[in-house]
């Protein structure tokens, strides 16, 4: 006799009940699946939109002997934080919602050697006739009043699937070495910490400080470039 057959077992109770427990409703199910779909279709995008950045890159490191990009990073958003954010925003949690209105699920981060790279590569990619720009944010330009600098792009890249072809938005952001380390750290050094507001002022200033730093050296290391190439031009082949 098994446990579910012998009601004086203690633990016929929950073995009786158990398959009730984790049956999984059908619309949860196909919710699932729905969202999977979802995360393979925003990885896509990532994939494509870094072909792009990879071409342009082996274009340009050609005509000016050198990468213009030094690395791409890439990731879709977690569902934890998908969530979250949804919920921080009053917005319904649903597919439809999030797919319309959170723009950096797909999220690719261009870091490039110098200043004049940034807009080089984003010239060519506004360029491109497949590449839909949604919005730009210059926080080069207009650094964010901590220090932040970086170039931000929502674009929309059209993927082609099995039956349909689907425009899906990519977060791009591209900044330099330098602003890729500030902005690093100051995301480990805040991430998840409560500090009081003379701690969080303070630490604000000295960040501050070390992002005008870094934003110097940038400019410093451009114009040593622009000298070396005044003297030695680059020979075409
Ligand atoms: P989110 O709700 O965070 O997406 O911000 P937003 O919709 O106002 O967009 P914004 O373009 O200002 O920032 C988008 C992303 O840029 C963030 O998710 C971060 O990855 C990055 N970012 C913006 N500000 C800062 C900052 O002060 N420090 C760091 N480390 N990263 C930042
Ligand atoms: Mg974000």
């Amino acid at each position: 006799m098994n446990i579910a057959q012998n009601p004086n077992s203690e633990l016929s109770h929950f073995a009786v009940n158990t398959p009730q427990v984790f049956e999984i409703p059908e619309t949860f199910r196909e919710t699932a699946r729905q969202f999977q779909e979802a995360m393979m279709q925003y990885s896509c995008a990532i994939r494509e939109f870094k072909t792009k950045l990879e071409v342009l890159n082996d274009e340009l490191s050609m005509r000016n002997a050198r990468n213009p990009i030094e690395m791409i990073k890439a990731r879709v958003k977690k569902p934890k934080s998908i969530v979250e954010k949804l919920q921080r925003r009053g917005l319904p949690l649903s597919i439809e919602s999030m797919e319309s209105n959170l723009d950096d699920i797909a999220g690719v981060r261009v870091i490039c050697s110098f200043v004049d790279d940034i807009y080089e590569i984003s010239r060519m990619l506004e360029r491109q006739d497949d590449v839909t720009i949604i919005a730009i944010k210059d926080y080069i330009k207009a650094p964010k009043e901590n220090g932040y600098r970086s170039y931000h792009m929502i674009v929309e890249v059209p993927v082609f699937f099995s039956s349909s072809k689907k425009n899906i938005r990519v977060e791009v952001q591209i900044r330099t070495i330098a602003m890729d380390f500030w902005a690093s750290l100051d995301h480990q050094l805040k991430y998840k910490k409560q500090l009081d507001a003379q701690e969080a002022a303070e630490i604000g200033a000295e960040l501050k400080k070390c992002a005008d730093v870094i934003a110097e050296t940038d400019c410093k290391m451009l114009s040593i470039r622009q000298k070396i190439e005044e003297k030695h031009p680059t020979q075409e082949e």
